[in-house]
Protein backbone atom coordinates (compact mmCIF):
# COMPACT_ATOMS: atom_id res chain seq x y z
CA UNK A 1 0.00 0.00 0.00
CA UNK A 2 3.11 2.37 0.99
CA UNK A 3 4.90 1.80 -1.92
CA UNK A 4 1.64 1.79 -4.20
CA UNK A 5 1.05 5.37 -2.62
CA UNK A 6 4.80 6.64 -3.04
CA UNK A 7 4.57 5.16 -7.03
CA UNK A 8 0.99 7.65 -7.40
CA UNK A 9 3.00 10.61 -5.92
CA UNK A 10 6.31 10.27 -7.79
CA UNK A 11 3.81 9.41 -10.78
CA UNK A 12 1.96 13.02 -10.48
CA UNK A 13 5.50 14.74 -9.55
CA UNK A 14 6.82 13.82 -12.37
CA UNK A 15 3.61 14.80 -14.51
CA UNK A 16 4.23 18.20 -12.90
CA UNK A 17 7.28 18.18 -13.60
CA UNK A 18 6.94 17.09 -17.72
CA UNK A 19 4.12 20.15 -17.73
CA UNK A 20 6.85 22.53 -16.55
CA UNK A 21 8.24 23.18 -19.43
CA UNK A 22 7.74 22.22 -23.35
CA UNK A 23 7.22 19.07 -24.21
CA UNK A 24 10.33 17.07 -25.65
CA UNK A 25 10.04 15.68 -29.31
CA UNK A 26 8.61 12.52 -30.99
CA UNK A 27 11.07 12.57 -34.33
CA UNK A 28 14.52 14.05 -35.34
CA UNK A 29 12.46 17.19 -36.39
CA UNK A 30 9.37 19.38 -36.90
CA UNK A 31 10.39 22.78 -38.62
CA UNK A 32 7.57 24.84 -37.90
CA UNK A 33 5.53 25.51 -41.04
CA UNK A 34 4.07 29.48 -40.16
CA UNK A 35 1.30 28.95 -43.06
CA UNK A 36 -0.20 25.93 -41.51
CA UNK A 37 -3.94 25.80 -41.00
CA UNK A 38 -3.67 23.26 -38.21
CA UNK A 39 -3.47 25.07 -34.68
CA UNK A 40 -1.68 22.78 -32.08
CA UNK A 41 0.24 23.35 -29.27
CA UNK A 42 3.13 24.88 -31.14
CA UNK A 43 3.50 25.14 -34.82
CA UNK A 44 2.33 22.17 -37.08
CA UNK A 45 5.64 20.65 -38.85
CA UNK A 46 6.45 21.38 -42.17
CA UNK A 47 6.90 18.17 -45.09
CA UNK A 48 10.50 16.54 -43.75
CA UNK A 49 11.22 16.03 -47.54
CA UNK A 50 11.23 19.70 -47.80
CA UNK A 51 13.54 20.73 -44.73
CA UNK A 52 16.85 22.32 -45.48
CA UNK A 53 20.10 23.53 -43.73
CA UNK A 54 18.84 27.09 -43.79
CA UNK A 55 15.61 25.90 -41.57
CA UNK A 56 17.84 25.18 -38.53
CA UNK A 57 19.60 28.46 -39.90
CA UNK A 58 19.22 32.17 -38.03
CA UNK A 59 21.48 34.72 -39.12
CA UNK A 60 22.19 38.05 -37.52
CA UNK A 61 22.88 37.50 -33.97
CA UNK A 62 25.85 40.11 -34.27
CA UNK A 63 23.90 42.99 -34.91
CA UNK A 64 23.61 45.57 -32.31
CA UNK A 65 20.25 46.16 -31.54
CA UNK A 66 18.78 49.70 -30.80
CA UNK A 67 19.56 51.10 -27.29
CA UNK A 68 18.31 54.52 -28.14
CA UNK A 69 14.69 54.56 -26.06
CA UNK A 70 13.59 54.65 -23.11
CA UNK A 71 14.75 51.90 -21.11
CA UNK A 72 18.07 51.80 -23.07
CA UNK A 73 18.11 48.60 -23.78
CA UNK A 74 17.05 46.14 -26.48
CA UNK A 75 16.74 42.55 -26.78
CA UNK A 76 16.85 40.76 -30.12
CA UNK A 77 15.34 37.58 -29.71
CA UNK A 78 16.10 33.91 -31.94
CA UNK A 79 12.58 32.13 -30.85
CA UNK A 80 10.99 29.29 -33.46
CA UNK A 81 9.12 32.55 -34.96
CA UNK A 82 12.34 33.73 -36.05
CA UNK A 83 14.27 30.08 -36.34
CA UNK A 84 11.74 27.27 -37.64
CA UNK A 85 13.91 24.21 -37.24
CA UNK A 86 13.43 24.89 -33.40
CA UNK A 87 10.11 24.11 -33.40
CA UNK A 88 9.73 21.52 -30.60
CA UNK A 89 13.40 21.58 -29.18
CA UNK A 90 12.38 23.66 -25.98
CA UNK A 91 14.87 26.20 -26.68
CA UNK A 92 15.47 30.08 -27.78
CA UNK A 93 18.11 32.62 -27.68
CA UNK A 94 18.58 35.94 -27.06
CA UNK A 95 21.29 39.09 -27.62
CA UNK A 96 20.42 41.44 -24.70
CA UNK A 97 21.92 45.29 -25.85
CA UNK A 98 22.82 47.67 -23.02
CA UNK A 99 23.74 51.72 -23.18
CA UNK A 100 25.00 52.90 -20.14
CA UNK A 101 22.68 52.79 -17.43
CA UNK A 102 20.26 51.20 -19.55
CA UNK A 103 18.11 48.17 -18.12
CA UNK A 104 16.03 45.66 -18.81
CA UNK A 105 13.41 46.20 -17.21
CA UNK A 106 10.92 43.49 -14.64
CA UNK A 107 9.65 40.80 -16.34
CA UNK A 108 9.06 37.47 -16.23
CA UNK A 109 9.24 34.69 -18.98
CA UNK A 110 5.96 32.46 -18.33
CA UNK A 111 7.22 29.76 -19.75
CA UNK A 112 11.25 29.94 -19.34
CA UNK A 113 13.93 29.10 -17.12
CA UNK A 114 16.83 31.69 -18.32
CA UNK A 115 20.08 31.56 -18.41
CA UNK A 116 22.56 34.60 -19.19
CA UNK A 117 26.33 34.78 -19.95
CA UNK A 118 27.81 38.57 -20.52
CA UNK A 119 30.14 39.01 -23.25
CA UNK A 120 30.84 42.75 -22.59
CA UNK A 121 30.60 45.13 -19.57
CA UNK A 122 29.25 44.68 -15.99
CA UNK A 123 25.75 44.13 -15.69
CA UNK A 124 23.27 43.91 -12.45
CA UNK A 125 21.24 40.99 -12.34
CA UNK A 126 18.42 40.30 -9.85
CA UNK A 127 15.15 38.26 -9.50
CA UNK A 128 12.58 38.08 -6.73
CA UNK A 129 11.08 34.76 -5.36
CA UNK A 130 7.49 34.47 -5.08
CA UNK A 131 5.22 35.14 -2.06
CA UNK A 132 5.31 35.21 0.87
CA UNK A 133 8.97 35.64 0.72
CA UNK A 134 9.22 38.44 -2.06
CA UNK A 135 13.45 37.80 -1.32
CA UNK A 136 15.67 39.65 -3.80
CA UNK A 137 18.86 38.04 -5.09
CA UNK A 138 20.78 40.18 -6.86
CA UNK A 139 24.51 40.14 -8.31
CA UNK A 140 26.68 42.11 -10.44
CA UNK A 141 28.29 40.18 -12.85
CA UNK A 142 31.51 40.68 -14.68
CA UNK A 143 32.51 38.98 -18.20
CA UNK A 144 31.98 35.50 -18.36
CA UNK A 145 29.88 35.81 -15.42
CA UNK A 146 26.61 33.17 -16.00
CA UNK A 147 23.43 33.96 -14.08
CA UNK A 148 20.28 31.92 -14.22
CA UNK A 149 16.88 33.09 -13.61
CA UNK A 150 14.24 30.62 -12.62
CA UNK A 151 11.19 30.46 -14.70
CA UNK A 152 8.49 32.28 -14.26
CA UNK A 153 9.75 34.67 -11.89
CA UNK A 154 10.27 38.60 -12.13
CA UNK A 155 13.76 39.43 -12.94
CA UNK A 156 15.69 42.63 -14.40
CA UNK A 157 19.04 43.26 -15.52
CA UNK A 158 21.18 46.76 -15.19
CA UNK A 159 24.09 47.98 -17.07
CA UNK A 160 26.39 49.35 -14.37
CA UNK A 161 29.93 49.82 -16.35
CA UNK A 162 30.78 52.98 -18.13
CA UNK A 163 30.29 51.65 -22.09
CA UNK A 164 27.82 49.60 -23.82
CA UNK A 165 27.15 46.14 -22.62
CA UNK A 166 26.15 42.77 -24.26
CA UNK A 167 24.75 39.53 -22.71
CA UNK A 168 23.93 36.18 -24.52
CA UNK A 169 20.45 34.54 -23.11
CA UNK A 170 19.20 30.65 -23.47
CA UNK A 171 15.78 30.20 -22.94
CA UNK A 172 14.39 26.96 -21.99
CA UNK A 173 11.25 27.62 -24.02
CA UNK A 174 10.79 27.55 -28.25
CA UNK A 175 8.52 30.54 -27.22
CA UNK A 176 8.92 32.19 -24.00
CA UNK A 177 6.86 34.51 -23.89
CA UNK A 178 7.95 37.88 -21.96
CA UNK A 179 5.38 39.64 -19.18
CA UNK A 180 6.93 43.44 -18.45
CA UNK A 181 5.38 44.00 -15.01
CA UNK A 182 4.74 47.94 -15.96
CA UNK A 183 3.71 47.66 -19.52
CA UNK A 184 1.56 44.59 -18.37
CA UNK A 185 -0.21 46.51 -15.00
CA UNK A 186 0.28 50.39 -16.14
CA UNK A 187 -0.14 49.99 -19.65
CA UNK A 188 -3.18 46.78 -20.44
CA UNK A 189 -5.35 47.45 -23.05
CA UNK A 190 -7.81 48.74 -21.61
CA UNK A 191 -6.41 49.89 -18.87
CA UNK A 192 -7.23 48.16 -15.23
CA UNK A 193 -9.17 50.71 -13.25
CA UNK A 194 -7.47 52.95 -11.33
CA UNK A 195 -9.13 52.26 -8.13
CA UNK A 196 -7.75 48.54 -8.37
CA UNK A 197 -4.23 50.08 -8.71
CA UNK A 198 -4.91 52.38 -6.27
CA UNK A 199 -5.69 50.12 -3.74
CA UNK A 200 -3.17 47.65 -4.84
CA UNK A 201 -0.02 49.96 -4.73
CA UNK A 202 -1.64 52.20 -1.92
CA UNK A 203 -0.92 55.32 -3.03
CA UNK A 204 -3.27 58.14 -4.73
CA UNK A 205 -5.24 57.16 -7.90
CA UNK A 206 -4.15 60.54 -9.35
CA UNK A 207 -0.35 58.90 -9.04
CA UNK A 208 -1.83 55.62 -11.12
CA UNK A 209 -2.92 57.84 -13.87
CA UNK A 210 0.17 59.60 -14.32
CA UNK A 211 2.13 56.05 -14.49
CA UNK A 212 -0.83 54.64 -16.65
CA UNK A 213 -0.01 57.82 -18.84
CA UNK A 214 3.56 56.59 -19.48
CA UNK A 215 2.32 53.00 -21.12
C1 LIG B 1 15.78 47.16 -31.24
O1 LIG B 1 16.71 47.25 -32.28
C2 LIG B 1 16.16 47.00 -33.56
C3 LIG B 1 17.30 47.00 -34.56
O2 LIG B 1 18.06 48.18 -34.47
C4 LIG B 1 15.11 48.05 -33.86
O3 LIG B 1 14.51 47.78 -35.12
C5 LIG B 1 14.04 48.02 -32.78
O4 LIG B 1 13.11 49.06 -32.99
C6 LIG B 1 14.67 48.18 -31.42
N1 LIG B 1 13.65 47.99 -30.38
C7 LIG B 1 13.47 48.88 -29.39
C8 LIG B 1 12.41 48.50 -28.39
O5 LIG B 1 14.12 49.89 -29.25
Amino acid sequence: MASRLLLIAFFVASCSLALASDPSPLQDFCVADPNSAVLVNGVACKDPNLVQANDFLFRGLQVMGDTSNDVGSNVTVVTVAQLPGLNTFGISMARIDFAPDGINPPHTHPRATEILAVIKGSIEVGFVTSNTENRLLTKVLEIGDVFVFPQGLIHFQRNVGHDHALAIAALSSQNPGAITIADAVFGSNPDINGDILAKAFQVDKNIIYQIQSKF
